[in-house]
């Protein structure tokens, strides 16, 4: 089996806890910092090495992240869109997908999912054939997530859902690798009490099988919050004290293109010609230059 992976963005939901900021625009259109919140986990998924993407989100708003993102080919992937009609669980994603992926394994972020740092993680998880990984990421508040328990060895013991007695101080963040039978379990599995396809039940039928990696998550590894008003702000502040502190863009889809060889220099010139913002402009003319050794 191929260890090839597409990936599937789930960027729907009601946005209720940012209202009203999100009647102006869904959730994953909002601005973290200089960028829109999706160029996130897009170039999570780019940086991963990922080029065949699918974008899932509500009726109203997939055209709005259709109008910003495109086909994609101008970053050399390929983005397509579907449409989740309801809010009926995370891992609905692959049933509305299972087109898409067309047999292939899968890997899903959610589009209010902001990491920054070293992804040799998810690089590697990307390679594995077989079964489902999941990380774990040690936080104050675990009872506000997916929760993994395990073993001195590593050995996943328990997952729960937003447990009110969490049995680790490790969530799990929403980015998540499968293999090929992804669709075939979600297919199998019956919605929880909240009428909701749950993804930690879909990881705990990989668990039930002893196919279930989990990979804890280092220091050096910022996993950002997005869902309220003050962590909305709290992450703009991180992503703007690196990026003003470093010179470098955080999630710059552009400079992400060029630099996994997606495109090569001519396009990214293109790019640069089409890009209206002077600073941004002058920031990708620099990456050019560095990349000619200039
Ligand atoms: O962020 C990581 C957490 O994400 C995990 O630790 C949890 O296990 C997982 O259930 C999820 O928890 P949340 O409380 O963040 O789930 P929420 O229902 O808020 O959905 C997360 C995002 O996915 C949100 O931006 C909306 C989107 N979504 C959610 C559902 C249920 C959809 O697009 N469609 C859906 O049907």
């Amino acid at each position: 089996m191929s260890a090839t992976k597409k990936g599937i963005i789930l960027a729907g939901g009601a946005g209720t806890r940012l209202d009203p900021l999100t009647r102006i625009a869904c959730k994953q259109l909002l601005p973290i910092y200089d960028k829109p919140m999706i160029y996130y986990p897009l170039a999570t998924l780019m940086l991963g090495g990922l080029r065949d993407i699918l974008i899932i989100s509500t009726p109203k708003d997939t055209p709005a992240i259709e109008n910003l993102l495109s086909d994609g080919a101008s970053l050399g992937i390929s983005i397509r869109y579907a449409v989740q009609p309801e809010p009926k669980g995370i891992a609905q994603a692959f049933l509305i997908g299972e087109s898409f992926l067309n047999g292939s394994g899968a890997s899903l972020i959610l589009g209010d999912n902001i990491f920054y740092g070293k992804l040799d993680f998810y690089r590697e998880a990307l390679q594995q054939t077989d079964g489902a990984t999941v990380f774990g990421y040690h936080v104050r508040d675990p009872e506000r997530f997916g929760v993994v328990e395990f073993d001195k060895s590593g050995k996943v013991l328990s997952l729960e859902e937003k447990p009110k007695h969490p049995k680790s101080g490790y969530a799990v963040p929403g980015l998540y690798c499968y293999d090929h039978t992804v669709v075939e379990r979600t297919k199998a599995q019956a919605p929880s009490a909240r009428g909701e396809l749950e993804i930690t039940d879909l990881n705990i039928s990989y668990l039930r099988e002893q196919a279930l990696h989990v990979k804890l998550l280092g220091r050096g590894i910022a996993w950002l919050d997005t869902g309220t008003p003050a962590s909305l702000l709290e992450a703009g502040n991180y992503i703007a004290t690196v990026e003003r502190q470093q010179n470098y863009k955080i999630a710059c889809l552009e400079e992400v293109a060029f630099n996994r060889g997606f495109i090569n220099a001519t396009q990214f010139e293109n790019l640069i010609g089409t890009t209206r913002n002077p600073d941004y402009r002058h920031y990708l003319e620099s990456v050019l230059a560095e990349s000619n050794g200039g």
